[in-house]
């Protein structure tokens, strides 16, 4: 087997997203290692989840600089860490239209509603206050504009009865917790071809034949 995918994980919060990355690394289901998590937060959990498991973290600091030297320094440490696949993982600032052209077809984003609905940092909330019946998840590739790139993969959740806010994300969040793994796999199989402002997902294995799935959720063809 060929050299491992190296990742560089952009994260600002919790890191839930990331620890599914490197959780799924770790147990061989992806041909893929974490190499770096940068942050814009020093107090992002993410960075203690990536040092706990010994991947260098940084924080970059976004005070005091314009949004092009910040990106300067974060795109430093993915270039020596030689990344070829820059995952955004709750990452929320948005990437310059430069950093995103330098890295196009290398840059993911996962998002917890069904894009184009519900863009933007409440995806779960808009949806639940619009009423919708089901909502979930996309990976995608990142363009020049926000939550709009090819997409990857995307997971329809339920809304139940009693269901909030909280309630609907936190069972998004497991959801994304497959979706990106495996958008991660497919990418470093070579299965992702993107044509326009489609992605095509080549033939290949399934996980839903080896891994576990969750009850009342619809997989896409890919997963
Ligand atoms: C996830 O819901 C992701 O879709 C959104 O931000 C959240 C990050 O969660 N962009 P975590 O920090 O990975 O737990």
């Amino acid at each position: 087997m060929g050299e491992k995918l190296r990742i560089g994980v952009l994260a600002s919060g919790t890191g839930t997203d990331l620890q599914s990355i490197i959780d799924a690394s770790e147990k061989d289901m992806i041909d893929a290692d974490v190499v770096t998590v940068i942050s814009d937060n020093k107090d992002a959990f993410a960075l203690k989840r990536a040092e706990k498991h010994k991947i260098k973290a940084f924080f970059v600091d976004p005070i005091g600089k314009n949004r092009e030297k910040h990106e300067e320094e974060i795109d430093a440490v993915l270039t020596d860490k030689n990344v070829n696949l820059v995952v955004c993982a709750g990452y929320m600032r948005i990437l310059s239209s430069s950093f995103v052209k330098k890295w196009y077809s290398k840059l993911i984003n996962i998002h917890p509603a069904l894009l184009p609905s519900f863009k933007g940092t409440n995806g779960q909330g808009d949806a639940i206050n619009y009423g919708v019946k089901i909502s979930g998840c996309t990976t995608h590739f990142m363009d020049h504009e926000t939550d709009h790139g090819p997409i990857i993969l995307q997971a329809a959740v339920k809304v139940l009865p009693g269901d909030d806010r909280d309630k609907l994300a936190a069972r998004i969040l497991d959801v994304e917790h497959q979706i990106l793994p495996r958008s991660i796999q497919l990418f470093a199989e070579g299965r992702l071809k993107i044509d326009g402002r489609k992605v095509k997902v080549l033939a290949g294995d399934s996980w839903k034949d080896k891994y576990e799935t969750i009850p009342d959720v619809l997989y896409p063809e890919g997963y």
